[in-house]
């Protein structure tokens, strides 16, 4: 799959606005992605409120990129009434892995910035979307067309791979 081997983890932006097709796409993508039993624990808030931009963009010293972005993405786990609870952050990364790919396909720009499992990202990010006790912000995907480009580092490494 090409988008594997193109995708990179894109910080910088252009001001071109994100399509709605574009951003249904993507969540497209993320929820077509596995989860333990199927229990898709995710919901997806999608933010152009610039306010709620930055405020998510102070989550941490490494979310700063998300300041400069047209939308972030912020995929959010349920935590209450799950069967496989302990695998939740398993099947949201698994989502936003797919997002990842499809907007590389899409011609967009995004990286993964952690929120989960970090207690203090995660209380900065919950009260910035308001969010309650039963569900919590994975991680920041900003999103938008790329101001940067470069290839892919090419981290194949034939010794990590042990045949038996
Ligand atoms: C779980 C996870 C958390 C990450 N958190 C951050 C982050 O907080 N800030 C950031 O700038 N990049 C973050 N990244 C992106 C990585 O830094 C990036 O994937 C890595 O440097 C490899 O570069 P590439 O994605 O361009 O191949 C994260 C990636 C993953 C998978």
């Amino acid at each position: 799959m090409n988008e594997i081997f193109r995708r990179i983890s894109v910080r910088k932006y252009t001001d071109e606005p994100v399509e709605p097709e574009k951003i249904e796409q993507i969540l497209r993508a993320a929820m077509a992605a596995p989860s333990a039993g199927n229990q898709q624990p995710w919901e997806f808030y999608v933010v152009r409120d610039r306010a709620v931009i930055k405020a998510l963009s102070e989550c941490s010293l490494y979310s700063a990129c998300a300041a400069g972005a047209p939308v972030v993405i912020v995929p959010c786990m349920r935590t209450k009434g799950l069967r496989w609870e302990r695998l939740g952050q398993i099947d949201l990364s698994c989502a936003v892995e797919n997002m990842l790919l499809e907007i590389t396909s899409l011609g967009l720009g995004g990286v993964w910035l952690c929120v989960t499992p970090e207690p203090e990202r995660m209380e900065k990010a919950d009260a910035a979307l308001g969010l309650g006790d039963d569900l919590h912000a994975f991680a920041l995907v900003p999103v938008g067309y790329p101001a940067e480009e470069r290839p892919q580092q090419d981290r194949f490494d034939k010794s990590r791979i042990h045949y038996i």
